[in-house]
């Protein structure tokens, strides 16, 4: 999908609204895979996805890039929440979705696309279209590759993202 200079300046300034945004960054302080954090692992989704998005004739990059950035917008540390341990692949995508909503006034669009996430983990949220297609799998390549990174590699690997997420493009 070929894109104006002016879509490419919108999507940057979303991205970068979210960036800066202070609940945005609150996830910095919920672990993640490996070491990782779910900031660094949103906005690496959001990069992945957008670039993969844009291979596609029509889709809604708004709706991706949001629904990336917010996809795992549940801000609580499922390790040390006992109740929330159990049902936390299944559960997180409403909460993020609620939070979102709450917090940003997202579309019906993005809602759809964070509840749908975790397909097949969650088999009742099938990822109906195309962006919520390109979101879950964007998480999925994004995750495997914060679980295959070795602990040792993990300071240089977090130096790596945090420079990498600066900018969308
Ligand atoms: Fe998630
Ligand atoms: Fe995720």
């Amino acid at each position: 999908m070929k894109i104006t200079e002016t879509e490419r300046r919108e999507l940057e300034e979303i991205y970068s609204f979210f960036f800066n945004d202070e609940k945005v960054q609150k996830m910095k302080d919920i672990p993640m895979h490996r070491g990782s954090n779910t900031f660094n692992h949103s906005f690496l989704v959001a990069k992945v996805a957008i670039k993969r998005g844009l291979r596609h004739r029509r889709v809604n990059l708004k709706s991706i890039l949001i629904a990336s950035i917010l996809h795992d917008y549940y801000l609580y540390d499922w390790r040390r929440d006992r109740n929330k341990l159990k049902r936390h692949g299944k559960n997180h995508p409403y909460i993020a979705a609620k939070n979102a909503k709450a917090d940003f006034d997202i579309t019906e669009e993005v809602q759809k696309i964070i509840q749908a996430h975790m397909w097949p983990i969650n088999f009742r949220e099938f990822p109906r279209t195309k962006e919520a297609r390109i979101v879950s799998l964007a998480d999925d390549h994004v995750a495997l590759k914060e679980a295959l990174t070795s602990k040792r590699y993990k300071k240089r690997r977090d130096e790596k993202i945090a420079k990498n997420i600066q900018k969308l493009f």
